[in-house]
């Protein structure tokens, strides 16, 4: 990977780790704390990533994907219920997780299957776990897949705040 490409990456996952860590320290508290003044404005935080409302826990159903997108409508993605407490899983059950349906090797669009709970490229194969936080468990692809950091609010309402890797195709994120 580009050097500059690399930081960018390195920058991106720090963002998202100290989100990660914002949410443990505060657990069920943070989970479900009133949507805040950053948060009225559409902005969080934590970065530049915007905070988007992709929608409530109630229209959730374990292993039925919700086509989503993030951070902005050029930017597929998908939000899972796994039906398993994960690593950086959100809401009560600990099973709540979006990522990036882009291929992180050359964009195809990714499909995820519920029996291992992993996204699939239909183009070279590549295959990511979706209980791992996106990990490449298979393939060309030479990065995990971007997870979309997320929150939830006291109505249960989900929204996305962040992204831990570069998103296919992009130099950055967040497009100025
Ligand atoms: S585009 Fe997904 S493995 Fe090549």
């Amino acid at each position: 990977m580009h050097k500059k490409c690399q930081k960018r990456v390195e920058i991106g996952r720090r963002q998202f780790l100290r989100g990660s860590g914002l949410a443990a320290a505060g657990a069920a508290a943070a989970a479900m704390a009133p949507a805040g003044r950053a948060e009225a404005k559409g902005m969080t935080a934590r970065g530049d990533y915007p905070s988007n409302r992709l929608a409530n826990i109630k229209d959730l159903k374990v292993d039925e994907p919700m086509d989503i997108a993030y951070p902005d409508d050029d930017s597929p993605g998908v939000l899972l219920k796994l039906g398993k407490r994960v690593d950086g899983g959100a809401g009560p059950d600990g099973d709540i997780v979006a990522y990036s349906v882009m291929c992180p090797h050359k964009g195809y669009e990714l499909e995820y299957n519920a029996e291992d709970k992993t996204l699939n490229c239909p183009g070279h194969y590549s295959r990511f776990d979706c209980e791992k936080e996106g990990q490449q468990i298979f393939g060309h692809a030479n990065q995990s897949l971007p997870m979309f950091s997320l929150r939830i609010d006291e109505k249960g309402d989900i929204y996305a705040e962040g992204v831990d890797e570069l998103i296919y195709g992009r130099f950055e994120n967040i497009r100025s």
